[in-house]
């Protein structure tokens, strides 16, 4: 059988990683700035992270949601007081888009509308009515497109304000648009769709799959912005590369038996892959470094003038490059071996994993000089 060949490959093939580095077939070494689209949080195969999912694989790996499972209670009651919201609910599943999925059902469930706000140049999954949600037409087939979504600018109130109405479901947000290219929602515009959609009863769903976790130095990026959300969905950096997800869901919304289900969601490895994540982040205080790292890079980058523009928070970064730059991203890999994240047209995303150190920040830099001069003089 062949694969269903819909991913466009590097020719390389990690056999072996650790920390921020992978390492091919030959030993060659690579430099990992994209932690595989922002999974990498605690950096891979961190030994706390290994021993977590070992030992659990020796007691017992898989039950079905039917029984009573201590390592989920653990788990939420360790996400409540790590991410700052105790008193939301915990449901988990296996991905973001079935994150965003279920905050959407829930959210229809809640106030029995089905409108869905989400804004331009979101990304937000590919089931179906994530991928409703996602502003890229070429991936909605048209058995998704029939949701009803409306997409708005970012950070236009005005244009807010004439769509929020008491037929709207929910609105759906990035903490910060990440496959969009790094686009930031600013705290007023938050502040200020938290209160439209209380007015209106619609409920404000966070999705911080890629922003969440600690990665803007904040345990979610909205939190900037001093709000609390109703729904928040997490995946990505939760399990540092074990696939999990999660919503979490304000208290004043109650459940029912069967409202959601998943037959793998919450098993016994996923649920120590994300208790030995939040232990790490806490233990080594990475939600910190990550700002700190994030400010320095980010106080370098403004150094080379041929950057267009940079935005970001902590260690979730993009910078915008001109035409002729668009290389650079492939001579960072094929000459440099450090790979990068892209969003087009010509951006670059930085998104390692938040263990990074100063000196592999550095690295980058040193590059980035390199080309960035070697292009200057051509
Ligand atoms: C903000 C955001 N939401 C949802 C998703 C979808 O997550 P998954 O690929 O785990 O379904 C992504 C993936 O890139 C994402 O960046």
């Amino acid at each position: 059988m062949k694969l269903f060949d819909v991913y466009p490959l590097f020719n390389i093939e990690p056999i072996k990683a650790q920390g921020s580095w992978l390492w091919d077939k030959e030993g060659k070494k690579y430099l990992d700035l994209y932690g595989g689209h922002a999974v990498i949080s605690i950096g891979h195969n961190h030994p706390h992270f290994v021993e977590s999912l070992k030992s659990q694989l020796d007691k017992i790996s898989f039950y079905s949601n039917s029984i009573k499972n201590e390592l989920q209670e653990k788990l939420a009651e360790k996400l409540g007081q790590v991410s700052g919201y105790p008193q939301h609910q915990l449901f988990l599943c296996n991905s973001g888009a079935e994150a965003n999925e279920n905050a959407m059902k829930l959210a229809s469930f809640v106030n029995g509308r089905k409108k869905i706000i989400a804004f331009k140049k979101a990304f937000h999954g590919r089931t179906s009515g994530a991928v409703a949600a996602t502003d890229n037409q070429k991936i909605v087939a048209p058995f998704n497109a029939g949701h009803a979504i409306e997409f708005l600018p970012l950070n236009d109130e005005r244009a807010f304000t004439q769509a929020i109405n008491s037929e709207v479901a929910a609105v759906i947000i990035e903490g910060i648009q990440g496959v969009g290219g790094i686009h930031i929602p600013t705290n007023s515009f938050l502040q200020f769709l938290s209160k439209k959609c209380k007015e209106v009863g619609a409920l404000l769903i966070l999705d911080e799959v890629q922003s969440g976790y600690g990665r803007t130095g904040k345990f979610f990026a909205h939190q900037f912005a001093n709000i609390e959300a109703d729904i928040i969905t997490i995946a990505k950096g939760m399990g540092n590369g074990f696939p999990v997800g999660g919503v979490l869901i304000h208290p004043s919304i109650k459940p029912w038996a069967g409202m959601l289900g998943t037959t793998f969601g919450g098993n016994y490895l996923a649920c120590a892959a994300a208790l030995s994540v939040l232990e790490v982040l806490e233990n080594e205080n990475l939600m910190q470094h990550a700002a700190e790292l994030g400010q320095y890079w980010m106080n370098e980058l403004k150094n080379f003038s041929s950057i267009l523009e940079i935005r970001g928070e902590g260690l979730m970064i993009g910078f915008d490059l001109p035409d002729s730059l668009a290389t650079l991203r492939q001579d960072l890999l094929v000459k440099h071996s450090i790979f990068t994240g892209e969003a087009k047209p010509n951006t670059v995303r930085l998104l390692p994993s938040l263990a990074m150190s100063k000196g592999e920040a550095d690295i980058l830099l040193e590059a980035l000089s390199i080309e960035l001069k070697q292009a200057a003089t051509v």
